[in-house]
């Protein structure tokens, strides 16, 4: 399957300039299409079968963009926001001109592993609680957690608070470090309610004072991103979380 599209298109999805700064180059002479100076903007080409190459440099089409993106704190969870800054604001325009959008959500101050796609069927896969896709989460609460905590995580959660009632699926609960002051732990569960881990915390007793998402199904949080820095997902990522969702592996169709 192709894509065809027009060059000066192409040349600015891929982050090359704007339209009009990219039919400058064309116009320059700078920019190849199969080994010959392209001379129309305008002209269409197979954007994942033509060779394009600027200043001999190759470009690289994608038709899927996956991101792994290390959430920092102070940033929302959105593809666009009038006033504050989005995880979409992290990343160049290409990505959200390639359609991308953040696979599910994670609270303004939690961090950690966010998946931002141009998949939408792989996207709705992790979040959908059918799929059951395990979400790690390490999570620093105030106060004691104890053994106790770790078997009502287990058994289910009901939740009753001021943002409504639903009985949480068993989770798992593996402490970490346990004082009177401040506990840490890391949290396994397989649904993403709003603010899910806050309010199992909460239905304990215990205040999340910082949350961390470490990883979903088998795909962990590269440990080299910090917090605001992302990276494109490696294939092998990719086929690891397709398979994670059920899908079978798209590489084939990749560019
Ligand atoms: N649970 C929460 O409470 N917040 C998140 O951001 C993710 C899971």
């Amino acid at each position: 399957m192709g894509d065809v599209m027009r060059l000066d298109k192409l040349l600015s999805m891929l982050g090359e300039g704007t339209r009009s700064e990219v039919r400058a180059l064309v116009r320059a002479g700078r920019v190849c299409v199969g080994g010959r100076a392209a001379r129309d903007a305008g002209m269409q080409v197979d954007a994942g079968r033509d060779p394009v190459t600027l200043d001999g440099r190759a470009l690289v089409y994608k038709r899927v963009r996956h991101v792994m993106m290390n959430k920092p704190g102070g940033v929302l969870t959105a593809a666009r926001d009038p006033r504050q800054r989005t995880v979409m604001d992290l990343l160049p325009p290409l990505y959200a001109a390639m359609g991308c959008m953040p696979a599910g959500r994670l609270d303004k101050d939690t961090e950690g592993l966010l998946i931002v796609t141009s998949d939408g069927q792989l996207a709705h896969r992790i979040i959908s609680p059918k799929r059951e896709v395990g979400k790690v989460y390490l999570a620093r609460v105030d106060g004691l957690l104890t053994e106790e905590d770790v078997s009502a995580f287990a058994a289910g959660l009901h939740i009753d608070d001021g943002d409504g009632v639903f009985d949480a699926r068993a989770a798992e609960l593996a402490i970490l470090s346990a004082a009177r002051e401040e506990s840490e732990a890391l949290v396994r569960v397989t649904e993403g309610k709003y603010h899910q881990v806050k309010r199992m915390f909460a239905a304990r007793g215990r205040q999340v004072t910082y949350l961390k998402r470490m990883s979903i199904g088998a795909l962990a949080l590269d440990p080299a991103l910090a917090p605001g820095q992302w990276r494109e997902m490696t294939d092998e990522e990719v086929a690891l979380l397709e398979s994670e969702a059920g899908l079978e592996s798209k590489s084939a169709l990749r560019n």
